[in-house]
This record gives structure tokens, sequence and C-alpha cells, in this order.
């Protein structure tokens, strides 16, 4: 009876909580097993050693079963540790997040790769920058008309700003590098104007300076130069044309144009049926500018340029609105590289 009811409990206790309850129940000091035992005094003197050695051979019985079941609980706990730790092989991996360059600065760096590739440097200068840097020492004194062409962002310190083209770093590299030595540097940055904004015109945006100083460098070494890199960043074959145009700080000013690099020039949406797509800004360092960098224009003279990698990027893909580039909007991002 006693017996019976002991080895099911045993069977039952799954956990080694439940087997010490057990142990304490029937083997423990208080325990059912013990108590027997304890009762044998009170037998009649005939029935006492047939219950005793019965008595004893059940707290025997019950220690064996106990240990047995001890090992075989902790077997299965083990067991279940082993299964809970162990990795399923079976599971789909995870696919890894791939990072990816911002389309802007694809551009810049094969924009980098093509003008290395003619012995130019990068050089960078700072955003923040003085009315002096931005616009006198580029030939425009205050109240020069040709400052509104770039619309300002002032700081609240009075002569500082943020500059409106990366043109005063042709300040910095010559005042850095030279004088009486020829310079070869591009000068990639961000660029802010004070502008509405559209589809077409950002108040952030980059550009690309160009700038060459050297002792014979004429407009034929600009040209040279802006259609090579055409040729490599839109294709070979590529037409270049030179309009003429007005910068302050270039004499003679050009805008360069490639014949459009959609419809190869028949006239498309793109370049406004004209052909022709606008690609930057050039022209030959005025003697100011070279005097205010440091370098005597009766003896040095040097071209410079500046492009726009956002817009060289809207043509190559077909990007139609420039707010894309800063909108930080995955969807188009992640469609790039
Ligand atoms: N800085 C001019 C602009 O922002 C571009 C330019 C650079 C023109 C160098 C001539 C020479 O429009």
């Amino acid at each position: 009876m006693l017996r019976d009811k002991a080895m099911s409990g045993l069977a039952a206790a799954g956990d080694e909580a439940a087997l010490e309850a057990w142990r304490i129940e029937y083997l423990g000091r208080k325990g059912q097993v013990l108590e027997l035992l304890r009762a044998i005094p009170d037998l009649p003197a005939a029935e006492r050693p047939a219950f005793g050695q019965a008595a004893n051979a059940l707290k025997g019985e019950l220690s064996a079963a106990f240990d047995e079941r001890a090992q075989a609980v902790a077997q299965l706990k083990l067991a279940a540790e082993l299964a809970a730790e162990g990795v399923d092989v079976t599971l789909p991996g995870r696919r890894p997040q791939l990072g990816r360059l911002h389309p802007s600065n694809q551009t810049l760096r094969e924009i980098y790769g093509i003008f290395a590739a003619m012995g130019f440097q990068v050089y960078t200068s700072p955003d923040v920058e003085t009315d002096e840097y931005n616009f006198e020492l580029l030939n425009m004194p205050p109240g020069h008309p040709a400052r509104d062409m770039w619309d300002t962002f002032y700081t609240t310190t009075p002569g500082l700003i943020m500059r409106t083209h990366t043109s005063p770093g042709q300040i910095h590299a010559m005042r850095a590098l030279g004088p009486n030595r020829p310079i070869r540097v591009i000068l990639p940055g961000m660029c802010y104007r004070y502008e509405q904004v559209t589809a077409r015109s950002e108040m952030m945006f980059h550009q690309v300076e160009g700038l060459a100083i050297g002792r014979h460098i004429t407009m034929a070494d600009l040209k040279g130069v802006i259609a090579e890199f055409a040729n490599q960043l839109y294709g070979a074959g590529r037409k270049l044309r030179f309009r003429c145009s007005h910068f302050p700080f270039t004499e003679p000013s050009v805008e360069a144009d490639v014949d459009c690099i959609l419809c190869g020039g028949k006239g498309c949406a793109v370049c406004k049926y004209t052909g022709w797509l606008e690609i930057m800004g050039a022209g030959m360092v005025h003697p100011t500018v070279l005097r205010n960098g440091g370098y005597d224009p009766a003896e040095w003279s040097g071209f410079a340029f500046g492009m726009g990698p956002e817009r060289i990027t809207m043509l190559k893909q077909g990007i139609t609105d420039i707010r894309y580039f800063f909108g930080n909007d995955l969807r188009f991002l992640e469609q790039f590289g």
C-alpha cells in the first residue's frame, strides 16, 4: 500500500524540486518509512522481527528507486538544456543589410578618379567662409551686382557666411600651395544658397571646383581638360561647346555644354529641345584673383571651372527632382549601388 503510493509518486516527480519533496515525504527524518520503524516498539514482540525486516527492505527499495529516478531526472534536465542551447541549422539565414554610397558620393568618386588621372589632387576648404574669401578676393567687392548670382546664408557673426560656391577654395589653394609653384587641384564640397527649394534647385548641394595654375596655361588647356573629362564621364565621342558667359573671377568666362546624353543632340525634354546640356561654368583665372592668391599675372596664368555633381547624377540616372538627394528616403537611396 505505502510502497505502491511511494513508487507512483516517485514516477511522477519530474524535476529536482518534486524529487526533494518526495524524499522528505518518504525517506526524510519525519518521513513515512522512519515512522514505520519508530512504531516497532509498540508492536507485539512476535511481530517485531518480520515487521522490522519488511520496513527495512522497503526503505532499501525506495532509496534505490530514488537514486535511479534522480539520475534519470538529471539526464532529462541535461537533455533539455542542450536542446534549448542548440543551433537549429535548418533555420534560414538572415540576409545582411549591405550599406552603399550615397549617389552624390558615387559621382564624386568618379570625378576624383578622372581628374586624378590628369594629375589633379583633391584640396578641401571650409564650408563656413568669410565674405572676403567668398566674394571680395574673387573680384566682387561689397555692393558688386554680380553677388546677386549667389543668394547667401549669413551667420549671426558679421562677415561669416555659408559659402555659396567652392570658388573661395581657389584663393585658399593658391595661398597654401603657392606662390611660384604650379597648381592642379579639384576642390569638392558642399555649397549653400538661400533659395527657394524646387525640383531643380536645392539650398544645399555639392560642387567640384577645378583650378590649374602654371606659366603657360591657355584656354586650349581648359578645353582639352574639360573635353577629356566629359568623354570619360558621359561616354566617348561627346561633343563639347563653349558659350560666352560672365563670372567676376574669370576672364574670359564660359559655360561648357555637352551634346545631350539622352537624345545625342536631336532634342528631347531633358535638353529642352536644344540638343545640349550645360555641365559647368569655367574660364581663365582673372588677373586680380591670381594676384589675390599671391601669383603674379604677368608670369602666371590658369583656368578654373565649377560643376554640380547632383546635376551630373540627375542627368546620368534620369533623376527628375534634386530634392531626393537630401530627403533621406531609403526607397530612393537604395536604388543606387
Ligand atoms: N563658382 C561658379 C558658380 O558657382 C562656377 C565657376 C567656377 C565659374 C569656376 C567659373 C570658374 O556658379
